[in-house]
Order: structure tokens, then C-alpha cells, then sequence
């Protein structure tokens, strides 16, 4: 069996990681119980190009289950848990190519391993197997049904695509249920960026001046997050309707030009490029923190701030000092998803919501062949749904209903004042 990792050796440490974040994934576990009855994705190829986490192996230990064949690489080159890698080689003999540090070329080469394997339907978070998929290896788009996306950055890439008719298979944006983004992208994100920051500096966030850029649901939770830790948090934003809901929200809301110079911590979350960019640089404060939970390591402009630097260094395991002439800036995670690359990542908790998406996603798309057209599609919100549905139930929470006269009130018009 083919698979490229860092070392088969760490399977076991892998597996007790898997096992950990199963405790806290009841709805998954719940779809994979289903899954092993009816087989739904019996004689598909799946190629995923995922993070590789625990969370995301219990993902696949559910499509394995329903019958699918999975070949996993990982959807950024910092984010690959080797022991998580090693174990699924090992105990649940999936293909994966995935190695945490693997430079640009290795990462394209785990791609293309994946899609040598001619999958029938891929599973992407930020839209690299498709974008590789239409660029590359056009060729082996009819055999492709479609594919699912995990990701806001990855949704809009496949919204510009279809709007260009670049887009030539059907895609379901899991990031788009609601079960997914108002829980993974706000709570997740909010907490595990907390988490990668703090593993990374183990700065003290009380007091600390600490400003978001972004204020969409990732962004959200982190200023949440950050402001319950007793810091003084400042939004930037450029969407008037997002930042008056920042200034309600109760947080100072500014030009980043001006933030800049107050800050100890700068988050990006916004998923564009050079937010925090070159004339941002040149104002910051001497020993300010800058760090990005987006998808791609574009948001700080890095070439920029090596071009202002006259020296780096590495001054702990995920923070890179910049030493401009008057001032220290320190970079975490070379610029990229500081949650994944110095923590790991969301908690199984939400990722079991987002994961139950994916897995009823591809059940969905392989269960409609055929019939989807080559756009973004939403999963059916009755599917969105059923996720909320098995999580309060796991959790052991009941719900009330509508009685029969309040449905007919809602339905109705007649009754006024
Ligand atoms: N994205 C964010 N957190 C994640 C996790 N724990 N596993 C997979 N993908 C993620």
C-alpha cells in the first residue's frame, strides 16, 4: 500500500489521539454506525486533501466504514499531525501522503498521489485538489462525480471559478451549513487560534492590547475569545454592517494604520491578501505579535517584512523574530494558520459537527451522480438539520415543539391587532 509520512513508528501515539477526539465526536459516530449498515459509498474512490488531525481520522475511519477507499494528503503543509498520519497507514490502512513541514514541492506531490489514484469524488479544504484538478489533470475531470469544501476561503475560490465557468464538477459547501460555520468557524477558530497563540508565546493576554482583523464568524470568536481573557480588543474591518456590529459587540472598532500602533497582538482572519501589509509594518509597536488563522499564509505580507528586516531569527519553536533597524516584529507560524501549526486545531466537539457535514456531503453528492450541475451547492437544510438534531441529543438536550394552533399562526395571515 502506498503512502508517504514521517515514521510508521508513532502509529500507536496516533491511534490513543484518535480515540481521544472519537469520546467527542457522538454525531459522527452515530453516522458511522448507519454507514457500516448501508454502505453508501461502497466502490467509491475518495481523494481528501485535509488536515490531517485526529478529527479529520475519524472522518475517514466514517467514509472507510461506508464503504469508501480514502487517500488523504494534507491541505497545508504545517497542519499534518505525524502520529495521526502514521496511525491511519497502520490500523486503518488508508493511503495517506502527509508529512508536517513538507516544502511546496512534496505538498503538490502528495496532491498528485491522490489524484493517481483516480478519484470519483474529492473532499477539499481550500479547493487545492479542485484548483489542481482543473489546472493540471483536466483529463480526469469527467471521472470525478464532484467534490465537497470545508472552507470559506475554499468556498469563495469555487464561487469565482463557477462564475468564470471554470468549474466543471458539482461542489458542496459544507462551509455553509450552518452547523458548520456558526459553531466551527466561531467557537473553533475562536478558541484554537487562542490556544496556537498562547502554546506558541505563552504570553499573558490580560491587559494586552490584541486587535482582529476580520469580523466574520472567525473572527468573532476570536475577539470573543480574547476578550475574555482580559484583553483590550480592536476590530478592523471593511464591511460597515460587520463593523457596527463589532462597535455593539462592544469593541473598538478602527483603521488598521491606527491599531497598529497601539497593539501587542495582531490577528488576521479575514482571508485576504496583505491585510496586515508593508505600511502597517512600519508603524507597529517594538515587540508586537502578528499571527493569521486563514486558510493561506498570504494575510501578514511576509516578503515585506523580510524586506524590512535586517535580521531573523527563530526565538521559539513557532515564533520568528524580525529585527528592522528601530523595532522587533515577531511572526508565529511562519505567517500560517497559527491554530493547526502550533496547536491542534479545532476541538473534536465542533469538528464533529463539520465532519458529520462532510460525511453526509459526500453520501449526498455520490447518491445524486449524475444530476448535480457544475456549481457550489448547499447541502439541503434539512440535512443541516439532522447534524443539529443528533448534537443536542448527544448532549442529552430536549427541545420544544410548535403546537398545532401556533404552526397554523405562523402559516396564517388573517389574526392581527
Ligand atoms: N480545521 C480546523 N481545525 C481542524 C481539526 N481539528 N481537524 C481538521 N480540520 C480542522
Amino acid at each position: 500500500m502506498q503512502h508517504d509520512i514521517k515514521n510508521l513508528k508513532l502509529a500507536p501515539k496516533g491511534k490513543k489521539l484518535i480515540n481521544w477526539a472519537e469520546r467527542d465526536m457522538p454525531v459522527l459516530r452515530q453516522i458511522r454506525k448507519r454507514f457500516k449498515k448501508q454502505q453508501p459509498l461502497k466502490g467509491i474512490t475518495l481523494g481528501a486533501c485535509l488536515h490531517v488531525t485526529s478529527e479529520t481520522a475519524n472522518l475517514v475511519h466514517t467514509l472507510q466504514t461506508g464503504g469508501a477507499r480514502v487517500l488523504l494528503c494534507a491541505s497545508n503543509p504545517l497542519s499534518t499531525n505525524d502520529a495521526v498520519a502514521a496511525a491511519l497507514v497502520k490500523y486503518f490502512k488508508t493511503q495517506v501522503f502527509a508529512i508536517k513541514g513538507e516544502n511546496n514541492q512534496t505538498y503538490y506531490k502528495h496532491l498528485n498521489a491522490v489524484l493517481n489514484a483516480k478519484p470519483n469524488l474529492t473532499m477539499d479544504d481550500g479547493a487545492d485538489l479542485v484548483g489542481l484538478l482543473h489546472e493540471k489533470r483536466k483529463s480526469q475531470l469527467p471521472t470525478v462525480v464532484g467534490s465537497t469544501e470545508e472552507t470559506t476561503t475554499g468556498v469563495i475560490r469555487l464561487k469565482a471559478m463557477a462564475k468564470d465557468k471554470a468549474l466543471k464538477i458539482p461542489v458542496l459547501a459544507v462551509n455553509d451549513n450552518l452547523t458548520k460555520h456558526l459553531f466551527d468557524n466561531r467557537y473553533g477558530t475562536g478558541q484554537s487560534t487562542i490556544d496556537g497563540i498562547l502554546r506558541a508565546t505563552n504570553v499573558l493576554l490580560a491587559g494586552k492590547t490584541f486587535v482582529v482583523c476580520g469580523y466574520g464568524w472567525c473572527g468573532r470568536g476570536v475577539a470573543m475569545r480574547a476578550k475574555g481573557m482580559g484583553a483590550q480588543v480592536i476590530v478592523c474591518e471593511v464591511d460597515p454592517i460587520k463593523a457596527l456590529e463589532a462597535k455593539m459587540d462592544g469593541f473598538q472598532v478602527m483603521r488598521l494604520i491606527q491599531a497598529i500602533k497601539k497593539a501587542d497582538l495582531v490577528l488576521s482572519t479575514t482571508g485576504n491578501k496583505h491585510v496586515v501589509d508593508e505600511k502597517h509594518l512600519r508603524q507597529a509597536k517594538d515587540g508586537v505579535i502578528l499571527a493569521q488563522s486563514g486558510h493561506f499564509d498570504v494575510e501578514i505580507n511576509k516578503p515585506a517584512l523580510k524586506k524590512l528586516a535586517k535580521k531573523i531569527s527563530q526565538v521559539r519553536k513557532f515564533v520568528t523574530e524580525y529585527q528592522l533597524p528601530d523595532r522587533k516584529i515577531n511572526l508565529l507560524a511562519d505567517g500560517r494558520l497559527v491554530n493547526l501549526a502550533a496547536a491542534d486545531g479545532h476541538p473534536a466537539s465542533v469538528m464533529d459537527m463539520s465532519f458529520a457535514g462532510q460525511a453526509l456531503a459526500a453520501e449526498y453528492i455520490w447518491q445524486k451522480r449524475g444530476k448535480l450541475t457544475a456549481k457550489v451547492h448547499a447541502l439541503p437544510a434539512k440535512l443541516d438539520q439532522r447534524i443539529a438534531t443528533l448534537k443536542l441529543a448527544s448532549e442529552g438536550v430536549k427541545i420544544d415543539k410548535l403546537t398545532a394552533e401556533q404552526k397554523r399562526y405562523l402559516s396564517s395571515w388573517q389574526e392581527g391587532t
